[in-house]
């Protein structure tokens, strides 16, 4: 008999299972080994390889930067580390917004080179060529409606998208159409409550809300908001979980000061 217990992967499949059966869907970005492991292992269904790496993994202003190349980086780092968790990868600005072909190519790359589950890229209408040539190579895709941070220079802000009702019609419109071209899952960012229910309600495949509201199938926050490791970004919608910053800085602090006053390394830990 096996020592090991069985793992069951999570799959688009059990998403939708979820959402029938009532179970919030619990997500988070990743985009480390290190990190990805200790997040699967604590059990969350899906993690997110989110373009927000260019933010907290290399410092940018906004997600426009990251490149394809460094998605898969950060996504194959992600796949090694996991054993149960859907693994999504964003599909970075600029990949697949222009050319349905460019697109399927980009997301055969992230599939091939990664082996993450699914891809997940911004848009609705402007994007579905790309959505519909991208799932007829059997590739599942997640949609990403409301604020969509590769528009940032269109929007001009990073405040609540569809508080008009000319907007928020264009967002269920474009939710519709990622439902019925066959998208396994949505992602609201940054809308109005009533707004994320009424979508999540409207649909049969899993809204996940990132300040869309409780009554949406599942959340989404990037670790190192909920961490506390990024300090400055404090939106309403974020709960911070831990205050890392602190522990690293606190932890960071004695170890200089051990080294300092020559008491690391002791005794026991040389040769
Ligand atoms: O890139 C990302 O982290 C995301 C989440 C904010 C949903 O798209």
């Amino acid at each position: 008999m096996s020592v090991h217990k069985e793992v069951r992967k999570v799959t688009t499949h059990r998403l939708s299972e979820m959402k029938l059966r009532g179970e919030k869907i619990a997500m988070l970005t990743s985009y480390d080994y290190s990190m990805a492991q200790l997040v699967d292992e604590a059990g969350v269904d899906v993690i997110l390889v989110g373009d927000s790496a260019s933010n907290v993994m290399a410092g940018n202003e906004t997600t426009l930067p990251i490149t394809l190349d460094h998605m898969i980086y950060h996504g194959r780092s992600v796949v090694k580390a996991v054993s149960r968790a859907l693994v999504v990868v964003d599909l970075p600005f600029g990949t697949y917004q222009g050319n349905s072909r460019e697109a399927l190519h980009s997301a055969i790359r992230i599939m091939k080179e990664t082996a993450a589950d699914a891809v997940k890229l911004e848009g609705g209408e402007e994007v579905l060529e790309s959505v519909n040539r991208i799932l007829s190579a059997g590739i599942p895709v997640m949609g990403h409606l409301g604020l969509m941070p590769q528009s940032i220079h269109k929007f001009g802000t990073y405040t609540v998208r569809a508080k008009e009702e000319e907007e928020a019609e264009k967002l269920i419109n474009d939710a519709n159409l990622l439902e019925e071209a066959r998208c396994f899952g949505i992602v609201l960012e940054k809308i109005p409550a009533s707004l994320g229910q009424r979508v999540a309600e409207k649909l049969k495949i899993p809204v996940i809300g990132i300040g869309a509201g409780n009554k949406v199938d599942g959340q989404v926050l990037v670790i190192h908001d909920m961490l506390g490791i990024t300090q400055q970004f404090s939106p309403r919608f974020l709960r911070r979980y831990h205050n890392l910053a602190a522990e690293i800085k606190g932890a960071v602090g004695n170890y200089i000061r051990d080294v300092k006053s020559l008491d690391f390394p002791n005794e026991k830990e040389q040769y």
